[in-house]
């Protein structure tokens, strides 16, 4: 399973990909507020630094909505760097905007999927990544996790290349079950992923080992 961090804070993006585990970035236009991004220079320059800090696909997203709009932002993104992945929302223009990037040889990630629907049709279009939302479906008390594995079984059946890319990750929990039921990839803030690494009985042992360590000399 890939690690992607799903941030556009670059200490951040650094830590993970000095660990080592790092697959790849996600962003979203809520997360570059975040970081104070604004102006259009400013967000190409933010990404081409991404590029620059981490390996892997990293999602741009597109702030328009329509066809015509969603096409030249995506071109644009993807012209920073080859590892960008333009990320398309979940809405018909989007689907076709799939389909033309599809074609044209660029990678993207449909986000804002809530639905098996959704991700079968952005699979159709040729999209390299579907983003089914676990934490936000979680909060409205539908089984997020059900989604994942819906969608599994479909591009299990038909053999799909799209890849189901768990997003809105709340918890180590989250990660723990999109392994066992076979999403290929997960983006997840950075305590998520930090969090994998506790265990009380392995701060024990190793207290102990430290403690023994010594009298060994
Ligand atoms: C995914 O691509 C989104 O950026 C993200 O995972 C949304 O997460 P949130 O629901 O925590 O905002």
């Amino acid at each position: 399973m890939k690690f992607f961090i799903d941030t556009a804070n670059l200490e951040q993006i650094k830590e993970a990909q000095d660990l080592g585990i790092l697959d790849g970035v996600t962003t979203n236009p809520s997360l570059m507020a975040k970081e104070g991004i604004s102006g259009k220079e400013a967000i190409l320059n933010h990404y081409k630094t991404i590029c620059e800090i981490a390996d892997g696909d990293i999602s741009a997203e597109v702030l328009s909505t329509t066809y015509e709009e969603m096409i030249k932002e995506g071109e644009e993104l993807a012209a920073i760097h080859p590892n960008i992945v333009v990320k398309i929302p979940m809405i018909k223009d989007g689907i076709k905007a799939l389909k033309y990037f599809s074609n044209k040889g660029i990678k993207t990630n449909c986000t804002l999927i809530f639905s098996a629907g959704q991700a079968l049709l952005a699979a159709k279009a040729g999209a390299n990544y579907v983003s089914p939302f676990l934490g936000r479906l979680d909060d409205i008390s539908v089984d997020g996790m059900n989604l994942i594995e819906e969608i599994r079984i479909i591009f299990d059946n038909y053999m799909f290349d799209t890849e189901i890319l768990a997003a809105s990750i709340r918890s180590p929990m989250h990660i723990i079950n999109c392994a066992k039921i076979g999403a290929d990839v997960i983006t997840s803030p950075l305590d998520s992923i930090l969090n994998l690494l506790n265990h009380p009985l392995t701060d024990k042992g190793l207290a102990q080992f430290v403690a023994d360590a010594k009298k060994l000399g």
